[in-house]
């Protein structure tokens, strides 16, 4: 065993027995735990048993991301929603089995993509350093590479030493990924449940910067608000307009960028267009809603406070950990038999 997967290790243990032995601290004791666990990722947990591990991820992702720039936007929501279920352990990139639906099979995987450039990689790291890097790790670092191709440096830290999950069903993720009709309140309950704050809410949202939404996922504001057919009053006329020719019914089923005019650019527009009513879904319009998240979406349309705290905000995030033991798989789709 790598030493900080010993770490992992230990910390999964710690977990038990602080919680075991301690039934009635369980929840004071909650963050501290997390935040242990948290720490157990460290800066680069393969740097002597695969060192050209992170070089790999990188040299793949940016070649995939030249020829398909939405692949950013593919892979940071798919890194979100491995970590939201079951914490980041790959969990999301398992296929469903005679016996089980998996995560990417539940009805909030639509328009997840770039399992194939997973794939690729873990083929090459299993080709140079066997059963050494974990695709939680592989998936963390993908996202963060594509995010971040466009600038041609890294544009957040990520720590390694996660572990595969075993498990991975459906009904998990349609209970831990938030709606997009979801209210402020819902929106916090869920992040924190997490241990993440609602700074973290409001920093992370920024990810609707690039990449695309369904129609049907915000057409009910345009069309059929409170059944009554009309409209969202919270929702920008102008930018409601633009919508309406995008998805011209309640049916429509199109895809359109979530930040128009800027969206494949990683940048704070997302919160320039939040702040003029016109952010796709309820759960982005739910940001102005709440006296505190409102101060950080005013903060955060300076390019300098979104990329710094965007970068503080991914490592919550992605040191999101169940604290249960897993493996390294040698196929991303399979657990090891
Ligand atoms: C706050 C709660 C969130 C909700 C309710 C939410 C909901 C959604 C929905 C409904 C879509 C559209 C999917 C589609 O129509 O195909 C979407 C797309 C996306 N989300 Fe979120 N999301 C949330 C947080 C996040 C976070 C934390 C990140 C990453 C840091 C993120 C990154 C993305 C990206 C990059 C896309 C575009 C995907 C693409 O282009 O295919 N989201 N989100
Ligand atoms: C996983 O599912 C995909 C899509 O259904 C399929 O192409 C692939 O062969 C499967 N892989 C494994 C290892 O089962
Ligand atoms: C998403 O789940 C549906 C079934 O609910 C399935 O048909 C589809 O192939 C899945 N998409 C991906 C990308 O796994
Ligand atoms: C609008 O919503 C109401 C109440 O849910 C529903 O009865 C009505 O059929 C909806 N209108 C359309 C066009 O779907
Ligand atoms: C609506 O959006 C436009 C830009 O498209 C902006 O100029 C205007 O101030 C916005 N209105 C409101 C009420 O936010």
């Amino acid at each position: 065993m790598k030493l900080c997967h010993v770490l992992t290790f230990l910390g999964a243990f710690l977990t038990s027995f602080v919680l075991g032995g301690r039934g009635g601290l369980v929840s004071s004791l909650l963050g501290e735990v997390s935040s242990v666990l948290g720490h157990l990722l460290v800066d680069n947990c393969y740097q002597t048993s695969c060192p050209q591990a992170q070089e790999i991820v990188r040299e793949i992702t940016w070649s995939h991301t030249s020829k398909n720039p939405a692949l950013a936007a593919k892979l940071l929501r798919m890194h979100f929603h491995d970590c939201f279920v079951r914490g980041c352990d790959g969990s999301i990139l398992l296929n469903s089995t005679a016996d089980n639906t998996a995560e990417k099979d539940a009805i909030p995987n639509l328009s997840l993509a770039g399992f194939d450039v997973i794939d690729e990689i873990k083929r090459k790291l299993e080709s140079e350093c066997e059963k050494t890097v974990s695709c939680a790790d592989i998936l963390a670092l993908a996202a963060r590479d594509a995010v971040s191709y466009q600038f041609g440096k890294s544009m957040w830290d990520v720590k390694t030493g996660r572990k595969d999950g075993k498990i991975s069903r459906d009904t998990e993720a349609l209970a831990n990924l938030p709606s997009p009709l979801s209210s402020f309140s819902t929106l916090k309950q869920g992040f924190s449940s997490k241990g993440l704050s609602v700074r973290d809410l409001v920093v992370l949202s920024g990810g609707h910067t690039i990449g695309i939404g369904h129609c049907n996922l915000f057409s009910n504001r345009l069309y059929n608000f409170t059944g009554k057919g009309d409209q969202d009053p919270s929702l920008n006329s102008t930018y409601a307009s633009f919508l309406k020719t995008k998805c011209p019914n309640l049916a429509a089923t199109s895809q359109v960028d979530m930040d128009p005019g800027s969206a494949q650019n990683f940048d704070p527009h997302y919160f320039v267009g939040l702040k003029q009513n016109s952010g796709m879904f309820q759960s982005d319009a739910a940001l102005l809603t709440d006296a505190e998240a409102r101060q950080y979406v005013d903060l955060l349309v300076d390019p300098k406070v979104f990329n710094a705290e965007f970068a503080k905000s991914m490592l919550n995030m992605g040191a999101i950990l169940t604290g249960n033991a897993g493996e390294i798989r040698r196929d991303c789709r399979v657990v090891n038999s």
